[in-house]
Formats: structure tokens, C-alpha cells, sequence
């Protein structure tokens, strides 16, 4: 067997075989010259916090947390940066040699960097409707808003918990929570599917002239093909769609840089994939 690398990283989700941070993290270490053992981990649904704990006790150094795993990462981290904290769900830990966990949250300006750099999208003074308030959309509020859009509303199926989301951001900008109802007759610049229902093929009972002239709509989930959301709205007028894989190697990205203190280059391996 060749030898494995020191340098034990992983991602660790439920269910994970089919993510594509193993490649764009060895993309990432071959860019940058870095030796790197990147793996991906199914933990069981009931059992997070031990295999993380046995990852660490076998050398690893750091992971990406993905579905379902978030806020429980956010739980077991010892130290949080500011926006994790706040965000309550954590993608990113390393394993400091103190033997505590640091825990950050890469989502939010992985999104930010996809909308501004590869998608030439500006959120400052623009109409954004985020459609969910689960875990993935925790992680992508703060940086939202510190854009300081024209308008940002947060809307879900359970309209409580769109509200409680609006609180918990106050202090950073304005949130409007909403239900899908009370979206009628608005008209937004960006709206960003959030939700889970993609992955059963649906797509949220948002309004269908919701798109402002030149809109984009961003699915936070990525796909081979057009995810159910990119199609449905591009069929009501949406001038741009793009699906999460951006976000995915963006936020990637500053998770490589976290643990190697170096930044690579995105756009070779966005377009790689
Ligand atoms: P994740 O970590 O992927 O965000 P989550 O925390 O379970 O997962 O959140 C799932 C989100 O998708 C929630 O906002 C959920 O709405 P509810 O809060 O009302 O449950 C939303 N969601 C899931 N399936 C949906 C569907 N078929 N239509 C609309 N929203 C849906």
C-alpha cells in the first residue's frame, strides 16, 4: 500500500458517497503542491459526535460537515468564529494540537463569492428572497445581509421558524420572515432555494411572477442536470439560473485555507467539474 499522507482530512455527512469535496480538496493540494488524504464519511445519523472523536483520535486534523450534520458540529465545536456562532451550524472544523475544536462556518461567503466573482452578481441594494430556514440557510444570512441588500426576506413553510431566523439576525440587518403566500405581488432581484425539496424533485409554492427583470435564481444544491428549482424557474422568466457547485468550490476553498493558511485558485476546478 503507498504510504498516506499526514495530512488527514475528510468530509463527513449522512448520505455522502456522491460529494464532490474529496476531488476538489485534492484538486486544491495539487494546485497549492500540498500532500492531502481527503475522505468522505458517512457517519451514522445517530452517531456524529463518535465518529468524529475517532477521526481525531486516528490523526485526522480537520473536516467539512455536511446534511445532516451541521448543527450538531456546531455543538461539538469548543470555539467558533463569530459568524458560526451566530449561525448556529458549522461546515468546517480543525482539530487544534491544544486537543480542542475549532468550528467555522464557510457557507455564507462561499454563496457570496459564487453570486459577486463567478456570477458577476451584486446583492448590495437588491431584492433577495431566501425560500427555506433550515441549517444550509443558517449559514448564509449573516453574510447576506452585512451586503446590505435592498430588501432581504426569509420564507418558509413553517413561517415560525422564518421569524425566529429574523430575530436571531437582527442585530447584523433587517430580515422580513414571510410564508409563501404573503410573497404575492413582490418581485425579487435574487432568490436562493434553500430548501429540501429538491431533493425529492419538488419545488417550493412560491409565487410565479416572482422574478424581477434580469433575476438569477441560485439553488443552494447542486446536480448533474438542472435541479427541479433552476428548471421550474427559468420556465417563469428567471434570466439566469445556476445551481450550488460554485458555493460548494468556493466555500471548499476557504475551509483549504483555514487548515493550510493558503488560498488555491477556484475558478480552475469550478470549471474542471
Ligand atoms: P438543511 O440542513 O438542508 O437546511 P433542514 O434544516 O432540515 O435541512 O431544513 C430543510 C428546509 O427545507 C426547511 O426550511 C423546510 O421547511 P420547514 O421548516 O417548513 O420544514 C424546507 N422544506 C423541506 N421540504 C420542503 C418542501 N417540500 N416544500 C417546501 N419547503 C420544504
Amino acid at each position: 500500500m503507498s504510504p498516506v499522507s499526514d495530512n488527514r482530512y475528510a468530509v463527513f455527512g449522512n448520505p455522502v458517497a456522491h460529494s464532490k469535496s474529496p476531488r476538489i480538496h485534492q484538486m486544491f493540494a495539487e494546485q497549492l503542491g500540498v500532500d492531502i488524504d481527503y475522505q468522505a464519511i458517512e457517519a451514522p445519523v445517530n452517531g456524529f459526535d463518535d465518529a468524529i472523536r475517532s477521526f481525531r483520535d486516528t490523526g485526522g486534523k480537520g473536516c467539512n460537515i455536511t446534511v445532516p450534520f451541521k448543527q450538531q458540529a456546531w455543538a461539538l465545536a469548543d470555539t467558533k468564529s463569530g459568524r458560526a456562532e451566530l449561525a448556529g451550524a458549522v461546515n468546517t472544523l480543525r482539530f487544534e494540537t491544544d486537543g480542542s475544536v475549532f468550528g467555522e462556518n464557510t457557507d455564507g461567503i462561499g454563496l457570496l463569492r459564487d453570486l459577486t466573482l463567478n456570477l458577476d452578481t451584486k446583492i448590495f441594494d437588491q431584492r433577495i428572497l431566501v425560500i427555506g430556514a433550515g441549517g444550509a440557510v443558517r449559514g448564509i444570512l449573516g453574510p447576506l445581509i452585512e451586503q446590505a441588500p435592498k430588501k432581504l426576506v426569509v420564507a418558509n413553510r413553517t413561517v415560525e421558524k422564518a421569524v425566529e431566523l429574523a430575530k436571531l439576525f437582527s442585530t447584523i440587518g433587517p430580515i422580513e420572515p414571510s410564508g409563501f403566500e404573503q410573497l404575492a405581488g413582490q418581485k425579487f432581484d435574487i432568490v436562493i432555494n434553500g430548501t429540501a425539496a429538491s431533493l425529492s424533485g419538488e419545488v417550493p409554492p412560491i409565487p410565479e411572477d416572482c422574478f424581477a427583470d434580469g433575476a438569477l435564481a441560485y439553488d443552494l444544491m447542486y446536480a448533474d442536470e438542472p435541479t427541479p428549482f433552476m428548471q421550474w424557474a427559468t420556465a417563469r422568466g428567471a434570466a439566469k439560473v445556476a445551481d450550488g457547485l460554485g458555493m460548494l468550490v468556493e466555500q471548499a476553498a476557504e475551509s483549504f485555507s483555514l487548515w493550510f493558511g493558503k488560498r488555491p485558485d477556484t475558478s480552475v476546478v469550478i470549471a474542471a467539474l
